[in-house]
């Protein structure tokens, strides 16, 4: 069992191969919390939490005349509200008499085998490896008799810890949840930078690390998608902590609508980390006898670095998350058409793009927006998803008929959740998109978004997506998703505060009903490229295309962000024409193509304008993924330099587990002339081992690679790539 209660000492201590988290029930049954860090066997931490009278810290009631016990100092578990804990809260309940309080004291627990469920939500997934334990440990409020029931899941093998909360009422008057949080995670010390993934569309998830200071940094979204502008994920680390060295603590959100993560340093240089469905716009009815469930939050903690931290969460995510056919098959390697025609297409120009395509050798042919409905541009037709015959005569069947012809595969966009008022679905049915009642929507890219928190509008998306699915044969479905919402309301909701929450549950409705009924379809999420890059979806999706930004230079930044927590394999990245479409600058085909390579790798482009050279490349590109793609999507990753950091050049690797072959990567990012001889010193090879480096003479030992380096090619140009592959010589 990787939980332990100990109940003389009171304590729970939850242990993974290389981690120990404790906690433990202290006086009056207030549940505090110890310890959280490197391993540590039978210690008791409670011994750190020393107990003073801190002037304006209230002393609950029970604690009488004693002035030195004050929720609002101590480490807890989870936190209360109303009753004297001043720190950002993890809860806020609204009581039936109006009064804003809880306060959970211990009430029972109970330690299982086997991961705890979540129903109609994303959760990490026990594979036949796994040992997980699970604990439930309930915080009652005696007044009220609402419950939180905090959950951990102890996935043993993986250093990874899962947590969420189950609010039940067990009194007899309905409450209101006016926030909650998944996990609440206090820390004694405050000495850390805390690191957040921000941007804007077509610059996703750009790392922000600032030192931790008095007061709450907090970041999130109310835009009803986890957003381009702020990730679901973050790192508290110690001041020092590099790519390497240094204990880190990952918090991964898997939730992909509103959410909140706030990190605290208290007047006490104590630290609360909260992370959670965000509180603005959110407000539940919880009646008695009812229960709410809150997503769930994946912990992990590393001594190594942000690269230790990086590993557990690459490995979880690729193994535990997902369970698409695709997880473990080779991927396609695709050819989408939106920046090659836009909305500028018809049957004859597709399959020249089409015939193209498969002479690069693309596997799949992806037909991007405008094939439904009038949709010549985009304000108008989402939501009639029937064919535009004019377009297409023949329908998708015909065109799908013709791909197989070319010996590809056919994949298709859609935006479900949305409908643009010039549609045949909106006037037949103005009141199935989220508004408010008597107040005009704002529109986003001219468009609705569907109420999906009513089963009958899911219900519409289900039955059109299976129509699609079924007519022709498709084995990749594009779900595109390309506005904030606003104007959050709904014509079936009694309680508003409820919907945006409902719409995200009508959501993993959707994609767990088509994923499992379509299991040879593989769906990449996307929404307006990088906006709903969350856990969440890779739960449905193995891959999503991480940015509508396609410039590879811009994309080094993208991609290394996103790396931090999440896997390379999940993220979409394709080659596409210069200049680029959304920078104007000009990078070698070649560095286009690795930095591709570096995630999904597919195609962005007409290639029937692609000259003989050019194809020829692509050709190249196309077998060097093949060839290399069990290594990038299955191998260790490692940022070798940083694109913020290092002017010269931009450097990265992929190593096997058996640590027997290597590919490192390397983006000229800034050249100057006559330039001085630079090195790219590689990681997590094998000291002692010697490595082969194709197209360079000789071997070398692990550790002059790592500690040395390779020399960089000093006649490299500015935005010039290079790959290296190393294998081991055998001895
Ligand atoms: C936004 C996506 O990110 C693009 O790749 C493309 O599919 C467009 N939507 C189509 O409208």
């Amino acid at each position: 069992m990787a939980i332990l209660y100990e109940s003389g000492k009171k304590t729970f201590t939850l242990q993974t191969q290389n981690t120990t988290y404790q906690m433990k029930i202290a006086q009056y049954g207030y549940v505090v919390h110890t310890y959280y860090g490197p391993k540590a066997e039978d210690e008791d931490f409670s011994y750190l939490i020393r107990h003073y009278d801190r002037g304006f810290s209230p002393n609950p009631y029970e604690a009488g005349n004693d002035r030195t016990f004050s929720l609002d100092v101590l480490p807890q578990e989870f936190s209360s509200c109303g009753v004297g804990d001043f720190r950002i809260s993890g809860i806020e309940v609204k009581n039936h008499d109006g009064s804003i309080a809880f306060c959970g004291t211990y009430a029972g627990h109970r330690i299982y085998p086997g991961k705890y469920g979540l129903e109609g939500m994303p959760s990490l997934r026990v594979r036949e490896e796994d040992h997980v334990d699970t604990l439930e440990l309930v915080l009652r409020d005696a007044v009220t008799g609402v419950e939180a029931v905090l959950l951990y899941g102890v996935f043993e093998e993986k250093d990874i810890i899962t947590r969420t909360v189950r609010i039940e009422n067990h009194g007899d008057q309905a409450v209101q949840l006016e926030k909650i949080m998944s996990a609440v995670l206090d820390f004694m010390d405050s000495d850390y930078d805390w690191i957040s993934f921000n941007g804007r569309h077509a610059m996703e998830r750009g790392m922000q690390r600032i030192p931790l200071s008095f007061g709450v940094q907090s970041f999130g979204s109310i835009r009803g998608t986890s957003s381009h502008q702020h990730n679901p994920f973050a790192v508290l680390c110690e001041k020092n902590a590099c790519e390497d060295y240094g204990n880190c603590y990952g918090f991964s959100f898997m939730y992909s609508g509103d959410f909140f993560c706030g990190a605290q340093k208290d007047p006490f240089e104590q630290t609360r980390v909260v992370m959670g469905i965000h509180p603005e716009h959110f407000s539940w009815s919880v009646k008695p006898g009812e229960v709410f469930q809150a997503p769930e939050m994946v912990l992990a903690f590393s001594e190594h670095g942000f690269t230790g931290l990086t590993h557990l969460y690459h490995d979880i995510y690729r193994r535990n998350l997902c369970d698409s056919i695709y997880m473990e098959k080779r991927r396609p390697i695709l050819l989408n058409s939106w920046e090659a025609a836009y909305f500028d297409f018809n049957y004859e120009s597709l399959i020249e793009i089409a015939k193209a395509s498969s002479e690069i050798g693309a596997d799949l042919f992806v037909l991007d927006d405008g094939w439904f409905g009038e949709r010549n541009s985009d304000d108008a037709a989402l939501g009639d998803w029937q064919v535009n015959e004019k377009k297409l005569p023949g329908g998708l069947k015909r065109l799908s008929e013709e791909i197989k012809r070319l010996g590809m595969d056919f994949g298709l966009w859609v935006e479900p959740e949305m409908v643009s008022e010039d549609s045949r679905l909106y006037r037949q049915h103005p009141d199935w998109c989220l508004h408010m009642q008597g107040r005009p929507s704002a529109r986003g890219r001219y468009q609705l978004v569907l109420d999906l928190s009513r089963k009958e509008v899911q219900d519409f998306v289900l039955d059109f997506m299976r129509n699609i699915l079924d007519e022709s044969d498709i084995t990749y479905i594009k779900w595109d998703m390309n506005r904030s919402l606003c104007n959050i309301g709904s014509a079936a909701a009694k309680e508003q505060g409820e919907v945006a929450h409902r719409y995200m549950l009508g959501v993993y409705r959707i994609l767990e009903e088509l994923t499992k009924e379509y299991p040879q379809v593989l769906f990449e999420g996307c929404s307006g490229g990088g906006g709903r890059f969350d856990a969440a979806m890779l739960y449905y999706h193995p891959q999503i295309w991480c940015s509508d930004n396609t410039d590879a230079i811009n994309r080094l930044k993208i991609q290394y962000g996103t790396s931090f927590g999440y896997p390379v394999s999940a993220m979409g990245a394709h080659v596409s024409v210069c200049p680029n479409h959304q920078t104007g600058r000009t990078v070698p085909l070649k560095t286009r193509g690795i930095v591709a390579m570096s995630g999904t790798f597919g195609y962005e482009l007409d290639a029937s304008r692609l000259d003989e050279e050019e194809k020829r490349q692509c050709r190249e590109m196309t077998e060097d993924f093949r060839r290399f793609q069990e290594l990038i999507f299955q191998g260790d990753y490692y940022r070798l330099t940083s694109p913020y950091e290092n002017g010269a050049f931009t450097a990265w690797a992929f190593v096997a587990k058996d640590k027997k072959s290597c590919l490192a990567n390397l983006v000229i990012t800034d050249c100057e002339a006559n330039d001085a001889q630079r090195y790219m010193r590689l990681r997590g090879l094998e000291k002692r081992q010697r490595y082969r480096i194709e197209g360079m003479e000789g071997s070398y030992s692990g550790q002059a690679l790592m500690q040395a380096g390779i020399p960089v090619p000093c006649g490299m140009k500015e935005y010039d790539a290079a790959w290296y592959y190393l294998t081991a010589e055998e001895i």
